[in-house]
């Protein structure tokens, strides 16, 4: 399939890990076309690890656990597709997935066929136990033509963590994604983790391949299978709005039935979702810090990813109707710690000299700045908080 947006659903995982069924999938599916994420962008209910017996079937068939998953995978499929939302499965480049049930190494044809006569329109492919005698490259390519083969659209999403140079070949094998990070957990640091280390990969994003920074994990609240110490609502909100500055798939993995207000509010902020979902996908770049002239800017040299000040990264990217979303996260730790830089417009693009200014509208609260002199004033930002903006070029 081409998919030239981010993927936007939801994914078993983080919140239910092992524990997965019919009833929660199902259930899940309900709420995603009801509440209202549907209409957001929300469109893939995907179940991850655990889904099938440990055993293959005589034919060599993977075979949906019958307690979990009763009626079979093609009536999940069936129903998912029946409130018009599209059905996402697991399965791992190695002979086993990383919780140990058989993975697709050997199998990626007939496996790849028994998605597509379920009706599966998205496969997550890990890379736990994968053969050390065939590069990842070799694994992926497997699936990536198996699924191309398999007479049915099927997004390929893989998610091999970034490891073995990932970046160098995934796009290759006709991967619509890439996880560019290891796994996510709910708790600040994993997140603050995560948004620094894939400063690194932005330039690796891009339209038809995009960066996975990993499902979300707003509004899980310290709960479920990877829920930790949970973050704040603030934290979230950063999560969240970090995500789409940076053009990831957005998957999110909190429980939607018992989604809360405040988490709702989060995940279906139109203006972010519409950065994210930004038809020409630029790439975001770096907006402020004294390095952006004269740099070597490959990802060998680390020098200048260790220079730039990664506390409290400013990112822009320019969108489809010629405004500018600008994001700053204040990673610093410490009350203390607030932000109340100034970005130039210059950084963007729009020199003083120019004799334009940028209006910027807050994407949460509305809240309107203008540039003057070719500097624009943001207000104080706490620890751990963000701001969003898009920005219209003026006279
Ligand atoms: C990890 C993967 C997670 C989840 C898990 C399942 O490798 O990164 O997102 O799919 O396997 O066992």
């Amino acid at each position: 399939m081409v998919k030239t947006v981010p993927a936007m659903g939801w994914n078993t995982w983080n919140t239910f890990g092992r524990d997965i069924n019919e009833e929660v999938v199902l259930r899940s599916a309900d709420v995603m076309a009801a509440s209202g994420l549907k209409e957001k962008g929300y469109e893939y209910i995907v179940i991850d690890d655990c889904w099938s017996l440990r055993e293959r079937d005589k034919d060599g068939k993977l075979v949906a656990d019958p307690v979990k998953f009763p009626h079979g995978m093609k009536y999940v499929a069936d129903y998912v597709h029946s409130k018009g939302l599209k059905f996402g499965m697991y399965s791992c480049a190695g002979a086993l997935t990383c919780d140990c049930y058989p993975g697709s190494y050997e199998h990626e044809f007939v496996d790849a066929k028994t998605f597509a006569e379920w009706g599966v329109d998205y496969l997550k492919y890990d890379y736990c136990f994968h053969s050390t005698g065939n590069p990842g490259h070799l694994l992926y390519k497997r699936m990536g033509i198996a699924l191309a083969n398999s007479g049915r659209d099927i997004l390929f999403s893989a998610c091999s963590w970034g490891a073995d140079d990932t970046r160098v070949w995934i796009k290759e094998t006709g991967a619509n994604s890439w996880r560019s990070t290891g796994d996510v957990f709910d708790s600040w640091e994993s997140v603050k983790g995560i948004i620094q280390y894939q400063l690194k990969y932005m330039e690796f994003n891009g339209q038809g391949c995009f960066n996975d920074l990993d499902m979300l994990v707003c509004g899980m609240n310290a709960k479920g299978n990877v829920g930790r110490t949970g973050c704040t609502t603030e934290e979230y909100f950063t999560h969240f709005a970090f995500w789409c500055m940076y053009g990831s798939t957005l998957m999110l993995g909190n429980d939607i039935r018992e989604m809360d207000e405040i988490t709702k509010e989060i995940v279906t902020n139109e203006k972010l979702i519409r950065i994210d979902q930004d038809s020409k996908y630029c790439q975001p770049f770096f907006a402020w810090g004294k390095l952006e002239k004269n740099i070597d800017r490959s990802i060998k040299n680390d020098t200048f990813y260790s220079n730039y000040p990664l506390s409290v990264p400013v990112l822009a990217r320019y969108l489809d109707d010629g405004t500018i979303a600008i994001g700053l996260f204040n990673l610093s730790d410490g009350k203390s710690n607030k932000w109340n830089g100034t970005i130039l417009t210059e950084s963007v693009g729009v020199p003083e000299s120019s004799g334009k200014k940028l209006r910027l509208t807050d994407v949460h609260t509305g809240e309107v700045i203008t540039s003057a002199n070719g500097v624009v004033r943001i207000p104080d930002t706490e620890a751990h908080a963000s701001r969003v903006y898009i920005a219209e070029v003026i006279d």
